[in-house]
């Protein structure tokens, strides 16, 4: 039998560190996709050879069309421009609307019926973008923010309270970019929730350093973005789809009228499994948590009518 194909879009920072995360996990065989010539079939030979040392045998190859993505059962699109200092993400609305668009078209011409995972900025739009193109069912498109967003929201609540990550239980709703919505009601450690130990204006500090947390690797950086945490992210996702693991993650899916939100891609608990997008989980929110998500609903629903007009799609 044949090993499962996995799609990669974009073959640079985030992608390559994606191929790299899957083949290492051995979730199948990787097909990185890039439009530069000789880039992602030489970033998949040197994957391939660093097999024999990490003791992996997933084959991983490079290409510059989809051809090789047919059967492909999930694909990874990280293809686009990222974000430069100073950069709004509605400035890469219509840059990354049409690479979006050529790439999704791209991939069902080959493999109709694969599950998608958008990771290109920005991400709740790409994913209107993505299934607007696809004509896939709402489960089968999933994005790539919340899981990324509670990383940085967990890491930075341990880094707070001297402990380890492992036992912080977090999560951040909402779009992805500034209007996302870090959960203060929920966060806890070990089942402690956090606010007993943290002053309420120290947390609201680390909320904030969570929804800049792209922005402060960007300024770091000086050129390019975050791919180490992303990467892993998209890999826990992938991972849980592929293996129909059932985690409950924050994911960017459509939204029917769930907490209030008709037709709109946000950020919601969710169980990812074989099908995709299982179920949306509807949580208890608090008033201002409620209020925030659907003020966050609102910028991504302007951004999909924007992008609509942009690039013709219905
Ligand atoms: N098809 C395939 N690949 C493409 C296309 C296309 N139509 N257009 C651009 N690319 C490729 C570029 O050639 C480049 O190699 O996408 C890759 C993007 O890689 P980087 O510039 O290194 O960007 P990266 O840091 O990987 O971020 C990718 O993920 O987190 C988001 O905001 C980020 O949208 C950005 C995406």
């Amino acid at each position: 039998m044949a090993r499962r194909k996995i799609g990669v879009i974009g073959g640079g920072f985030v992608g390559s560190t994606t191929a790299q995360r899957l083949a290492e996990k051995e979730l199948g065989d990787v097909i990185l996709v890039d439009i530069l010539e000789g880039m992602p079939q030489g970033k998949a030979l040197d994957l391939v050879q660093a097999g024999p040392i990490c003791g992996y045998d997933s084959n991983v190859q490079g290409a510059n069309d989809y051809s090789s993505l047919e059967g492909a059962e999930l694909v990874v699109i990280t293809a686009g421009m990222p974000r430069k200092p100073g950069m709004d993400r509605s400035d890469l609305l219509r840059v990354n609307g049409e690479i979006q668009q050529k790439v999704v078209s791209g991939i069902m011409e080959v493999a109709p019926s694969a599950m998608l995972i958008i990771v290109s900025n920005p991400l709740d739009v790409m994913c209107f973008v993505a299934h607007q193109v696809s004509g896939l069912p709402k489960n089968k498109v999933v994005g790539m923010a919340g899981v990324l967003d509670t990383a940085r929201y967990s890491a930075f609540l341990a880094m707070e309270l001297g402990c380890s990550v492992r036992d912080i239980q977090a999560m951040v709703l909402g779009g992805h970019g500034d209007s996302m919505v870090p959960l203060t009601s929920t966060a806890s450690v070990s089942g402690i929730p956090v606010s007993q130990l943290i002053s309420e204006q120290r947390l609201e500090e680390l909320v904030d350093r969570t929804r800049h947390g792209g922005a402060e690797i960007v300024n770091l950086l000086k050129t390019g973005s975050a791919y180490y945490a992303p990467s892993a992210a998209a890999v826990s996702m992938a991972e849980s789809i592929l293996l129909d693991q059932k985690r409950v993650m924050p994911c960017c899916s459509l939204l029917t009228g769930q907490y209030g939100i008709e037709d709109t891609w946000v950020g919601v608990p969710v169980i990812l499994g074989s099908d995709g997008v299982e179920k949306i989980l509807e949580v208890e929110l608090s008033a201002s948590e409620r209020e925030a998500l659907q003020s966050s609903a609102a910028s991504v629903l302007a951004g999909q009518a924007e992008v609509a007009q942009m690039i013709s799609i219905a």
